[in-house]
């Protein structure tokens, strides 16, 4: 196995090579958030994703988040370095399913969290992600809106806003199995910290927490902050990143961690530039469909 050092110097040198770019998402391990050339949530990772000039996009993350670059730029590369580093949440509404809701509730329209497979995008009016859901929602005509695939990001849409939310039953367990318990007793040990959360989290948590945001608008919040300590209720490496960018405040991890995300090492980051693997690609027809629910967010973003 190569050395560290000779790994991130090789991985530098294909990367010009091949005029690539590397995006990862902040629940990466810090290996790779140190080698990344743009770090951020979904929506900041889809926007850098559309501005890029790179030729060859190597996304570390999950399949949704390449498969969404790819849909936003069809023409280029787009590697992603673990081929099985999923998420079980967007593998969590099926086309079958989706258009028996669609037909039970035909004056509804279909907002689709980016956590969701392209076929899903595909049956979808608009897209969102967890920085933009409420504006989103809040755009549409529509005054029922069918939420796919993540029930408590659907549930935390519809304490904010008027409209009908017709609830799909999907979860992201890295977040619904946060403990209120957990965050009790940090809150407990820590008492001058505030409670950040992901809107993936369950009510219960919900409740606990002090803001609620996007993982950007977390990082955004620590740092502007008068406060020096965080009870932080997301995936684990998001920590890396806002402590590197926030040295003197400290952060107190839930235990929380998406395994998915983990799959992504600097040794498969070398692979996937070296031998260009594993290319996105996704049928024309469903692409196209899922790139008008995309771009129709994008516009409103
Ligand atoms: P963000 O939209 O905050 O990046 O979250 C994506 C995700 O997968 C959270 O679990
Ligand atoms: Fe999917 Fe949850 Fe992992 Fe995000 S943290 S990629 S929603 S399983």
């Amino acid at each position: 196995m190569k050395e560290k050092k000779t790994l991130i110097r090789e991985i530098e040198k294909l990367k010009e090579e091949h005029n690539a770019i590397i995006l990862a998402h902040v629940y990466q391990e810090p290996d790779i958030q140190d080698i990344t050339d743009f770090i951020g949530d979904s929506l900041g990772l889809s926007k850098k994703a559309v501005d890029t000039n790179a030729d060859t996009i190597v996304f570390c993350g999950v399949l949704f988040m390449a498969e969404t670059a790819y849909i936003l730029n069809p023409e280029k590369t787009v590697l992603i370095p673990d081929r099985i580093a999923g998420c079980s949440l967007a593998d969590m509404a099926t086309v079958k399913q989706v258009r028996e809701k669609k037909r039970e509730h035909p004056n509804a329209a279909v907002v689709s969290y980016v956590n969701s497979t392209a076929e899903i995008k595909a049956e979808s009016d608009i897209c969102c992600t967890s920085a933009n859901a409420v504006k989103i929602v809040n755009s549409l005509e529509e005054e029922e809106i069918l939420f796919l695939p993540d029930k408590n990001l659907g549930s935390y849409v519809a304490e904010q806003t008027d409209k009908k939310i017709i609830l799909w039953n999907g979860y992201c367990y890295v977040h619904e199995n946060i403990k209120p318990e957990t965050v009790k007793d940090l809150k407990v040990k820590h008492p001058a910290a505030e409670v950040i959360a992901h809107p993936e989290c369950n009510p219960e948590i919900r409740a606990l927490s002090d803001m609620i945001g996007s993982t950007s608008k977390m990082a955004t919040y620590v740092s502007v902050s008068k406060s020096k300590e965080f009870i932080v209720a997301t995936d684990d490496n998001f920590v890396y990143h806002v402590q590197k960018n926030n040295p003197s405040k400290l952060f107190y991890p839930v235990g929380t961690t998406c395994t998915d995300m983990r799959k992504i090492t600097l040794k498969c980051l070398y692979n996937a530039l070296k031998h260009q693997q594993y290319k996105i690609t996704i049928p024309e027809d469903i692409c196209l469909k899922a790139k008008k629910a995309l771009d129709a967010m994008m516009k409103i973003s």
